[in-house]
């Protein structure tokens, strides 16, 4: 399906975009993996063979991403796709609303949504050049509407305002992309995943699962399907657009 299509993927070594990674490679194609975590990309890139690339760098960086263009581009000669899963956190990520602090929530807001700004201005710069290309963002439920503050009852699980703030940003800044680059041969698309099972607490777990239609919390597989549809030309009209794979949980 994805024969000698070559895949950028920032956060490369997390959840999500490992799942992602691996779902290329299965399908033929190529991944530049990138993260800021070195042990843990090395050790998944050697995972992955030959057809992977590791960068090691924080990716809301200009100049880390514009290597790690160049590293993909030296390594596979082109990158046609860039997916951006990358989730940097503040040390006091998760802080109540009540008792944020300017400084975190800075960092955090910056980070995470400015970091999506600044990948996809030099992606798309890339990608003008080429004049062709194909960016995915991930947002989640959380950037669709307000949390289910019933689910983080009798639980120690939080979901920050600062957070559905970055994901409704991260949806938006998909449209504005997607129109900004018209007859540019340059489509921008967003996912929005449910909540991603990873050891939550039980009664976090069930009160979600109320929310649902088959599933409750997802695996990270479980979005591999959409966004290989998004990579490929069977979505070759979709541009602009916000998936939502979350179970019914926006319902
Ligand atoms: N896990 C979920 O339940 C869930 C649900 C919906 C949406 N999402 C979204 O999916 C995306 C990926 O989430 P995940 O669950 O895979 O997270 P994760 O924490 O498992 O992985 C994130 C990866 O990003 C890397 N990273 C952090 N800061 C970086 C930086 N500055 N530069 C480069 N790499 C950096 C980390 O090292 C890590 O490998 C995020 O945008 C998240 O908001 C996650």
């Amino acid at each position: 399906m994805l024969k000698n299509f070559v895949v950028a993927i920032s956060g490369g070594a997390g959840k999500i975009g490992y799942s992602l990674a691996k779902s290329v490679i299965k399908n033929n194609g190529k991944v530049i993996l990138g993260d800021a975590n070195i042990s843990q990309g090395k050790k998944l890139a050697k995972k992955l063979g030959k057809n992977c690339l590791f960068f090691h760098g924080d990716l809301t960086s200009k100049k880390n991403i514009d290597n790690f263009i160049y590293n993909g581009k030296k390594k596979f000669k082109k990158i046609d796709a860039a997916i951006h899963c990358a989730y940097p956190r503040s040390k006091k990520w998760g802080t109540k609303f009540e008792n944020l602090k300017a400084e975190h929530l800075n960092e955090d807001i910056t980070k995470q949504l400015g970091g999506a700004i600044i990948f996809s201005q030099v992606f798309m710069k890339y990608f003008s050049k080429r004049k062709k290309g194909n960016l995915i963002h991930i947002s989640s439920i959380q950037g669709l509407a307000a949390p289910k503050f019933e689910h983080y009852k009798n639980t120690k699980m939080s979901s920050p305002i600062e957070y559905s703030a970055v994901k409704s940003g991260v949806i938006s800044i998909t449209s504005y992309l997607a129109k900004y680059y018209k007859n540019k041969n340059i489509r921008v698309n967003c996912v929005s995943p449910g909540g991603i099972r990873d050891n939550q607490d039980s009664i976090f777990k069930k009160s979600y699962r109320k929310s649902c239609t088959s599933k409750g919390l997802l695996d990270s597989d479980d979005l591999n399907g959409t966004v290989l549809f998004l990579l490929s030309d069977n979505s070759k009209f979709i541009n602009g657009q916000n998936l939502v794979v979350d179970d019914g949980w926006s319902l």
